[in-house]
């Protein structure tokens, strides 16, 4: 008997209208368009004005629903990642339930920052495996620009604004996740926090990091992700045709990808044009990638992912 899977059936995505270019950074703090793209490749990214998570989630959903052959009535679960809610509670996934007008699902929110739409969607698969779940709105939605100190020109420059969403759906076929590896070692927690929370100091605080350390990791913890991902799926680099990973810097896609001896079109990158939007970049990337290209019925696309934790996966899909 084939075993139960999910597969992506429909993905949509929102960028706040304002773009905020390394040049305008230049008018802020000391740094440059050549310092951010060499170290980065980061050349702009989209910021809030007077929106919430919520709206860019609700508007990320939207677009994924409009996409598909599904209505709110198909739904039986959202589940948002995010490290960036609109309120302490309620979760921002029953906020966006309400935007959307769903009724008969239940919603709660995963914080696993930058790896949080990875682990979303082994959450999601796995309702699905089990036979409750038959659709799943999966979102990624992130104003990481309401916790930086925009005048650390260490991080305030790394981060953009956004949402993603995808439907995972039942398989009735051979496509869908073949696999997938969460990991997390909380003993790297203070080489990327904020310095605030609720419980701490009634405040939501700033990111501050350690960037060499985060780099060493998030190259180290991705590509043995995959790697791992792969041998679940019993698949080796040589089947694998794209990759999408959290979109955090160009130095990190391009140290995983050498390590992994991808060609250079494998992996999708997006980090130029959104900077990187923690839990909703990777949607994002795909979605942005997909208004250009599209991915051939029975490819193999990974997803990977590291955040701060550190937490970090990846999970193994025949599209
Ligand atoms: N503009 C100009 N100069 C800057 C800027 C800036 N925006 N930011 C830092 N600098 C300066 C520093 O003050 C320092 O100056 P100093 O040497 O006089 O003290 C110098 O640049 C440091 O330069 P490098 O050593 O070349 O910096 P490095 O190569 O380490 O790059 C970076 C820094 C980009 C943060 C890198 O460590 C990195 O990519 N780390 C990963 C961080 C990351 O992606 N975090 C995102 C969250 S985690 C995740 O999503 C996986």
């Amino acid at each position: 008997m084939k075993n139960i899977t999910s597969k992506i059936t429909s993905i949509g995505s929102y960028l706040p209208k304002k773009i905020l270019t390394n040049f305008d950074l230049e008018k802020i703090i000391d740094t440059s368009d050549d310092w951010i793209q060499s170290r980065t490749g980061i050349k702009e990214r989209h910021v809030v004005e007077d929106e919430l998570t919520s709206d860019l989630g609700y508007l990320a959903a939207k677009n994924a629903l409009e996409k598909s052959d599904l209505n709110d009535k198909d739904i039986d679960a959202i589940i948002v990642a995010t490290t960036t809610p609109d309120r302490t509670f309620p979760s921002t996934a029953t906020i966006i339930q309400e935007k959307l007008g769903i009724k008969n699902a239940f919603a709660f929110d995963v914080q696993a920052v930058c790896s949080g739409f990875v682990y979303a969607l082994d959450i999601a698969n796995n309702f699905i495996k089990s036979g409750s779940c038959k659709n799943i709105l999966v979102i990624g939605a992130e104003t990481l620009s309401k916790i930086l100190d925009w005048k650390d020109r260490n991080s305030c420059v790394l981060f953009g604004d956004g949402a993603g969403a995808v439907i995972l759906s039942k398989s009735e076929d051979e496509s869908g996740i073949l696999s997938s590896i969460l990991y997390s070692d909380g003993s790297f927690g203070d080489i990327l926090q904020t310095d605030g929370g609720v419980s701490l100091n009634q405040k939501a605080g700033a990111i501050t990091m350690v960037g060499k350390e985060v780099f060493k990791n998030a190259v180290e913890k991705m590509t043995s992700s995959v790697l791992k991902s792969l041998e679940l799926a019993n698949l080796t680099i040589d089947d694998l045709d794209h990759v999408v990973s959290h979109q955090a810097n160009i130095r990190i896609l391009n140290s995983v990808a050498k390590k992994l001896g991808l060609k250079e079109d494998q992996a999708i990158i997006a980090v130029d044009k959104h900077a990187n939007t923690s839990a909703a970049s990777i949607p994002l990337a795909l979605d942005y990638y997909l208004q250009n290209h599209k991915i051939k019925k029975g490819s193999i696309v990974v997803m990977n992912a590291l955040g701060a934790g550190l937490t970090w996966g990846s999970i193994v899909i025949r599209w």
